[in-house]
């Protein structure tokens, strides 16, 4: 157990955070932190008086609270609309951001009008994490997920080993699952890795693929392999299509909870993970989606797979997507700071 855990944003995947952070008894305080609902000053003053004392991560927070005599647990949960509820977390969880959402005219925002104001997103959150927390281990979950990891290690520099991303064990997740489900086999018995970038050109490890120990191969045709595969790189949007509002919310809680434990038990669990990579993997300077070991400082080992021809290339066309996205994403930092 943690003496506190931080979590930035209060949205779909940090209520859910904050809910099984404290069921699961993973620290004695939580603290959560969400700007919103920020008043627009083009409202009247009596509702921008409103929306100023609203809050929607006093509110979720308060929500749980009052559940914990029914659920037993004993547990602090602090709530801000500034970063102040972030102070003194040894872990901190970034969920901040805006969501790809119709605007009121029916348009979309672009790929990159979308990035640059997450990318203002993740400067406050460098900023909130800088002023209140001494070294804490970080796992982002916002998206674009490479392009935020890399911003913050540019804005907080922090070791290595202590900042990281989420999005390949939810990956991996989603593959296992529909293996499982093909194969009308236990979820269980499925092992597999997705690596690379967390983008429409990630890589399914078929090779690490394996049921109860044995190759995938062994119990689905190619056919069917090649179409989970290809479920897997659009996983994300297919919840999309059907929620009809934001993305994914539970999956992802849980995947970052899976790297949360294996951290805070030290576990030297081997999760694929969105990691600084310093040579591996022949890439130096980017975070990308590669196996790692998590324990108690955070990631302790990148483990080299020796993939097959076909995966190698796959992995390095994924890698060059990220590195294309940092590359923007400093362009437009230029700009902004
Ligand atoms: N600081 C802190 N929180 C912020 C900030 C900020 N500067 N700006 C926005 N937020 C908050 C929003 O107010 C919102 O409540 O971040 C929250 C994001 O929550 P949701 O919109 O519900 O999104 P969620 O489904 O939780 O996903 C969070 O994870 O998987 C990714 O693509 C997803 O980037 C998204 C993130």
């Amino acid at each position: 157990m943690l003496k506190k855990i931080g979590v930035i944003g209060a949205g779909y995947i940090g209520g859910v955070l904050v809910q099984e952070i404290s069921n699961r008894r993973l620290a004695r305080e939580v603290g959560v932190c969400d700007p919103a609902p920020i008043p627009d000053p083009n409202q009247p003053p009596e509702q921008q008086a409103v929306a100023a004392k609203q809050s929607v991560a006093k509110g979720k927070a308060l929500d749980i609270l009052e559940g914990t005599p029914i659920v037993r647990r004993d547990v602090k949960i602090v709530a801000s609309k500034d970063y102040s509820a972030l102070e003194g977390a040894e872990l901190v969880i970034n969920t901040a951001g805006v969501p790809r959402k119709a605007r009121p005219d029916g348009t979309y925002p672009s790929r990159e009008e979308l990035l640059a104001i997450n990318l203002k997103v993740t400067l406050q959150v460098a900023e909130g994490i800088r002023n209140n927390c001494d070294d804490p281990i970080i796992i982002s979950i916002a998206n674009p997920l490479d392009a935020i990891v890399y911003t913050l290690y540019k804005k907080l520099n922090p070791p290595k080993n202590k900042l990281m991303g989420m999005a390949g064990q939810l990956d991996s997740s989603r593959y296992c699952y529909f293996v499982a489900e093909a194969a009308n086999v236990s979820v269980e018995n499925v092992s597999a890795m997705v690596l690379g970038g967390h983008g429409d050109d990630m890589v399914p490890i078929r090779s690490s693929c394996q049921i109860a120990g044995i190759p995938v191969t062994k119990f689905l045709s190619e056919e069917k392999l090649k179409a989970i595969e290809e479920r897997t790189r659009k996983a994300g949007g297919e919840v999309v299509g059907l929620l009809g509002f934001g993305s994914a919310f539970v999956s992802p809680a849980w995947a970052t909870l899976e790297m949360v434990e294996a951290i805070i038990y030290d576990k030297r669990k081997i999760i694929p993970v969105c990691a600084y990579l310093d040579g591996e993997y022949g890439v130096k300077g980017l975070f990308v989606g590669v196996p790692c070991i998590l324990g108690k400082n955070g990631v302790e080992q990148v483990i080299e797979l020796d993939l097959t021809q076909e995966e190698k290339e796959a992995f390095a066309k994924s890698v060059a997507s990220v590195r294309k996205t940092c590359d923007e994403a400093e362009a437009m930092l230029k700009e902004l700071t």
